[in-house]
């Protein structure tokens, strides 16, 4: 079976854009698949301990409140896995300077006139070995990060022709993109400071559907429904018949954007509920959340090890 492998930044508490981006695919295709918490990334922008604790906490917690289920795949931390920053070196020497010049990552922050770290610039490197070091046959990724995929290939190939055959060429399935609109209609995002917490509930969750924006027709006044934000996202979360049902309601007239607004508080209810439940149990007991990342770590580490040495072997560094 191919090994399945995908890393999850835990830059910020999740959103409806990430859980219809890539959460629930990655749920969906659990089987044997390897998804781990990319802390060591996310330190190229996350400064602050208590936060990167928090944030990765809540990506585990959120995996497992959503169905991920730790006996078919594997969940842990990066930085369990400690062997990944020594291949990252291994590789960081057969990469060339301006592989890594071009990375978007890095070109994009230089073009604005930030300035990067030597680690945003290395951070090509260090997504090759966690790929790379888990043996992956397959990694499901947005279009922003096919690039590193690619540079990761070549990272791979590199190191075999100048060391023998040792990693294994991995590939990507690019997922279909699934725009979710944020409130203010646009690319949902957390910089955007336009999005929806997939766990908002209650006030907040009012709150925020009720800051979406809508044109400013009447309640007796027929509406469009293609081009609504309020219809949009709820078409996220509803059959083709509930789709088909709150149209027809727009199209009516006698129907208001509150009402709509009303309909997907209801349908986010829906689906989230059981799993709200189950993240307040788990962050009430984080200690099972540690464990399930403890033994995903172990069994995850064991791969690692091996590849590791598969590296260091061709290298002379035994
Ligand atoms: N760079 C990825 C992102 O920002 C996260 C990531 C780190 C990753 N290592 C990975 C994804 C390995 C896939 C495979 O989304």
């Amino acid at each position: 079976m191919a090994r399945y492998l995908s890393g999850i930044q835990p830059s910020g508490h999740l959103h409806l854009g990430n859980y219809f981006g890539a959460i629930r695919q990655h749920i969906a295709a659990q089987d044997d698949a390897f998804y781990f918490i990319a802390n060591y990334h996310a330190l190229t922008t996350v400064n602050d301990a208590a936060t990167l604790r928090d944030n990765t906490f809540d990506v585990a917690a959120t995996y497992l409140a959503l169905g991920l289920d730790p006996k078919r795949a594997v969940l842990f931390r990066q930085s369990d896995v400690p062997e990944v920053c020594e291949l990252t070196w291994l590789l960081a020497t057969v990469t060339g300077m301006g592989l890594l010049e071009k990375a978007v990552s890095y070109k994009e922050k230089k073009e604005h006139g930030i300035s990067a770290s030597v680690g945003l610039f290395t951070y090509p490197v260090l997504m090759a070995s966690d790929i790379l070091i888990y043996d992956s046959d397959v990694v499901p990724v947005g279009s922003d990060q096919v690039q590193h995929v690619e540079l990761t290939r070549d990272m791979a190939g590199r190191f075999n022709t100048m060391y023998g055959e040792t990693f294994k060429l991995p590939t990507y399935v690019l997922g279909t993109p699934v725009p979710v609109p944020g409130i203010d209609g646009q690319k949902m995002s957390k910089s955007y400071g336009n999005h929806i917490p997939l766990f908002a509930e209650g006030k907040e969750l009012k709150r925020l559907v009720g800051a979406i924006q809508t044109d400013s027709k009447g309640l007796d006044d027929p509406k469009d429904p293609d081009t609504c934000n309020v219809f949009a996202i709820y078409k996220l979360f509803a059959s083709q018949a509930e789709q088909a049902a709150l149209a027809a309601r727009y199209r009516a007239g006698g129907f208001g954007y509150g009402h709509a607004k009303q309909e997907l508080i209801a349908k986010i209810d829906e689906t989230f509920g059981p799993a709200r439940e189950r993240r307040r149990e788990l962050q009430a007991d984080p200690d099972q959340v540690e464990q399930v990342l403890l033994d995903g770590a172990a069994r995850a580490r064991a791969i690692a090890r091996t590849v590791l040495g598969r590296a260091r072997r061709a290298c002379g560094i035994d």
